[in-house]
């Protein structure tokens, strides 16, 4: 597959065409963005942390029958996907309280909630990503009701796949942030999962192990990241 001109610049990836048709080139960047990208920075191996990190996550889901957009990893930070029609839609799963929920409703941050949480959100940084109900869903016509209720279903598979997954490399999954595209019609898992889109605390500590140790200037941000994906590669052997 040849790498061809870019087609987007995203906060945390570039995109490429390629000469194959359908398929696209993600180039995972090392720069960081918080707060709708008020908030800039760099995290030195992010793009190849959250690059690997993708792939052996995705590999893990489409083997127990989750459909995501990966075709093959190219390089370090580099992975070929299908081109997908993106819906504008942010799926947030949560088991536990933290950042927007636990100052929205109330709840201490590491309260456990009683089941796990989806919510929905509008992809849109100029509108600062506000959250959605069904029914605006249905207004904005991004999915119909049947697809919603693939959509939250296959999030909830998800959820209760990458629990134990998690767990056996010593991290709780506190939440994460899910999208999808569509190709030919069929809903398929795309962008990533790394510590950039989920909420991973130590078991054993409870130390933040994910980006909010950059939105919140915690410090340690490249040995985290390459932590978490040494734990990730471990539990695969
Ligand atoms: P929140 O508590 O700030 O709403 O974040 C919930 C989860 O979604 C958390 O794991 C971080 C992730 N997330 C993103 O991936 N992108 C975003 O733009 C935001 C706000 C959160
Ligand atoms: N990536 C998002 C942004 O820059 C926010 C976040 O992850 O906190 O807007």
């Amino acid at each position: 597959m040849e790498k061809r001109e870019l087609l987007y610049e995203g906060k945390a990836k570039r995109v490429f065409k390629t000469d194959e048709p359908g398929m696209i080139i993600q180039d995972f960047k090392d720069s960081a963005t918080a707060f709708d990208g008020k908030k800039k920075g760099e995290i030195g191996g992010k793009g190849s942390v959250n690059a690997n990190m993708t792939v052996i996550i995705f590999k893990y889901l489409e083997e127990r029958g989750i459909p995501t957009h990966l075709v093959e990893q190219l390089s370090d930070h580099e992975i070929a996907t299908y081109q997908l029609d993106m819906l504008k839609l942010e799926v947030i799963v949560r088991n536990i309280a933290a950042g927007s929920l636990a100052k929205r409703v109330g709840y201490p941050e590491g309260q456990e909630l009683r089941e796990p949480l989806v919510e929905y959100f509008l992809k849109d940084d100029s509108l600062g990503d506000p959250m959605l109900a069904p029914n605006h869903i249905w207004e904005l016509g991004l999915v119909t009701p049947e697809q919603l209720d693939e959509i939250t279903a296959v999030s909830l598979k998800v959820n209760e796949l990458l629990i134990p997954f998690f767990e056996g490399a010593g991290l709780k999954l506190v939440d994460f942030k899910l999208e999808f595209g569509l190709k030919d019609g069929r809903i398929l898992l795309a962008d990533e999962l790394s510590p950039d889109n989920c909420r991973l605390w130590d078991t054993e500590t409870g130390e933040i192990m994910d980006k909010d140790r950059f939105r919140r200037d915690l410090g340690k941000l490249e040995e985290t990241y390459a932590e978490v994906l040494r734990r990730v590669q471990e539990r695969m052997r």
